[in-house]
This record gives C-alpha cells, structure tokens and sequence, in this order.
C-alpha cells in the first residue's frame, strides 16, 4: 500500500510562524511535526511515501529529502494550489495507480499504531476506512453521524453536532474515491472537501468503514494545539544529558542534546534543550522544547515552543503558552524613557503584563 502526505495547505491560523516556515516542519518536541507522520507510516510497513506540496515545496523537500533516512522512498506531488483535501487527492492519482492507499494529513499527529489497520484494509477491502475520535468540541471538526455502527452521514464543523465522533486525519481508500473526488463540486470555502467525497462514496452504497481510535490524536492547525502536541510528545520523553551541567537542577525527565549547556538554573520536565543552547541563570518549566542554539539568560520559560536561534534575555515575568519563531531576540532595557521596544512581522500577537 502507498501513503499520500498532505504537506501543502496554506497555514493561516498558524501565522505569522507560517509566513516563514511550512506548519508541517514546525517542531514538536525539537522534532518536525511532518517527521511523526512519515515515521507512523514507515512503521505500519509503508514503504513508497507520495508528499504533497504546495509554496513551501522548497523548505519541506529539503527536510526530508528522498525519504532515505527514515527508510522510505518519497516522490513529491506539487498542487498548484491549496484546494482542498480532495484535490490533493485528485492530483495523486497518477502517482497512487489504483492499489488502495492511506492518506494522513501532514500536521497531524496520533498514537494509534497504523500497522494492523492497514493490513486489515488489505485483507478485507472495503472500499474506504476513516478514523473517528470523540472531542469534547465536535462543532469545530468534520463529524460522523453513525446508525447500527455504519456512517450514514458526514458534516463539517456542524452548528448542532449529530455525535462527538471527530475525523481524524488518516484515511484509507481504493480506486473508488477517484470517482468521487472528480464527481464532487467544491464547497462554499472553494475547496474539494475529502468529507464531500466520503459522502459520495456512502451515498453510493461503497462501504465507508469507521474506527474509533482511544489513544490521543492531535490536528496542529492552531497554536494552542501545537503546544498540546508538544505537550503529549514530552510526556513521552526519556531522560538523557549529553549536554553540560554547571550548578544546574533538574528534576522530571530532561533531554539535553550536545553542546548544550545549563548553568545556575532550574529545569523542571519533561522538557528538551536543544543542541548547543545555553540556559544561564534561568528556569525553564515543563512542557517546553528549547530549539538548536537558543540561549535563555535570567529569564523563565515555561510550556513553550521556542525555535532555534532565539534568545530571550532578562525578561520580567514568566514567558508561557508561547510559540517563538527562529532567531527572534526578546530581551530588557534599563535605558530611558521607559518603553516598549517592537519589531512584530504581520499578525505577530503579544500579550504584555
Ligand atoms: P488544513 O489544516 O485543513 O488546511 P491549511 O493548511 O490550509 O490550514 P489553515 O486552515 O490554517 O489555513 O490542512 C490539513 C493538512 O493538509 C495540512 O497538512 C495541509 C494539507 N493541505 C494540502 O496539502 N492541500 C490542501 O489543499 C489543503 C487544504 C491542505
């Protein structure tokens, strides 16, 4: 069975980190989100990866090359534009040829392990399977209405939700959804939606089969999920130091990459520091996920994302909830008048205490 990556998209409510950096290689845990999902696939024996791309075509081949080093053969499917899931679906059809397939969209990330759902697909053909999890907000995500254990319909992000069943972003499909995706017109927002061609398929007496899925799924698409990724994937961490430790305390589980080094300070995990990032006189709290060469001096951090080359100085108050791009500089000045000092890309937000 062939995967199809969806890397493409457009990113806004991720932005202004998106204006410079494709959601998808946004790190969780100092590691791309995009890498998680070609590791789910290569481990449920996946072997030939199609990625789609759309602007940031440039940024993610360079990050995964050929696929090689997580033993996968990739080939990259450009979209000329971001026009829905289901177009990234059309425009794979000649890579895909007409063995059934699984989709995962490129920002999720999940627990579940993909192997046994995937051989169970190739065993018993049905002629798409999609993953359901319950959410305690259906109305912002594609829903599932179920009778007798069948899908009878799917709605995206409905006002009165007909179950908690979200969709997650995996799916499994054969040559059929090639149908529906060509049969389907594109909705109000101007995208061909994947749901749309779910439906045409049960609509049409295909057999849609659901799963639940128990463990824990994430769609990344928004800050406040990122940091819940990156959340969940630190809760999972290992202590290791191959960095150095001056005067330094850590407590829970630590990673510290080489070079690295943490003086006089207080790391409480599980947190990782990144390769030759330097936390002087600092305390950095859980659930954070210091980047390669950051330097953190006299300032606290605390469940954040911070990307390599930033450096947050003498800051007052604790820094928390927050997602820093790379190289941004955040530090104080005594100098007079007193005042705030910005330089802020488009739609940057920062909430002063
Ligand atoms: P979404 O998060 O639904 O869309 P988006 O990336 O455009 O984000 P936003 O709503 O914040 O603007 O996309 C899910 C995944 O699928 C994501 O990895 C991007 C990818 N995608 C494509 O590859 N092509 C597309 O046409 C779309 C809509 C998404």
């Amino acid at each position: 069975m062939k995967g199809l990556i969806l890397s493409g998209g457009r990113g806004s409510r991720l932005r202004p980190i998106t204006y410079t950096l494709a959601k998808q290689l946004v790190p969780v845990a100092n590691k791309p989100i995009l890498f998680y999902g070609i590791e789910a696939l290569a481990g449920s024996g996946i072997t030939d990866i199609g990625i789609v791309v759309g602007d940031t075509k440039r940024e993610i081949m360079e990050a995964v090359g050929d696929g090689g080093r997580f033993g996968v053969s990739v080939t990259y499917l450009e979209q000329e534009a971001p026009l829905g899931l289901a177009h990234a679906v059309l425009i794979a059809e000649r890579y895909l040829g007409p063995d059934p397939f699984l989709m995962y969209l490129g920002d999720n990330l999940i627990r579940e392990k993909l192997a046994g759902l995937v051989r169970r697909f190739a065993e018993e053909k049905p002629n798409a399977q999609i993953l359901l999890t319950r959410v305690p907000n259906p109305q912002e995500f594609g829903v599932a209405e179920l009778r007798d254990g069948k899908i009878v319909r799917l709605i995206e992000k409905p006002k009165v939700p007909p179950s908690n069943l979200a969709l997650v972003g995996v799916y499994m499909f054969d040559r059929h959804v090639f149908d529906a995706v060509k049969a389907i017109k594109p909705s109000g927002r101007g995208e061909l939606e994947i749901t749309d061609a779910i439906q045409w398929l049960i609509d049409r007496g295909f057999t849609v089969r659901p799963h639940v899925i128990e463990g824990w799924w994430k769609d990344t698409g928004k800050l406040e999920d990122m940091l819940e990724a990156n959340r969940i994937i630190l809760d999972t961490i290992e202590t290791r130091v191959d960095g150095e430790l001056e005067a330094a305390e850590l407590h829970g589980k630590v990673i510290v990459e080489a070079g690295a080094k943490i003086v006089r300070s207080v790391v409480r995990g599980p947190v990782i520091i990144g390769k030759g990032a330097v936390i002087e006189n600092a305390y950095i709290g859980p659930f954070t996920a210091i980047g390669d060469q950051v330097v953190i001096r006299g300032s606290e951090v605390e469940h954040s994302i911070i990307l390599e080359g930033s450096s947050i100085t003498d800051v007052g108050g604790r820094i928390e909830s927050s997602l820093v791009g790379k190289n941004v500089t955040i530090n104080r000045s005594d100098s007079k008048p007193r005042s705030y000092n910005l330089m802020l890309g488009d739609r940057s937000h920062v909430r002063l205490i």
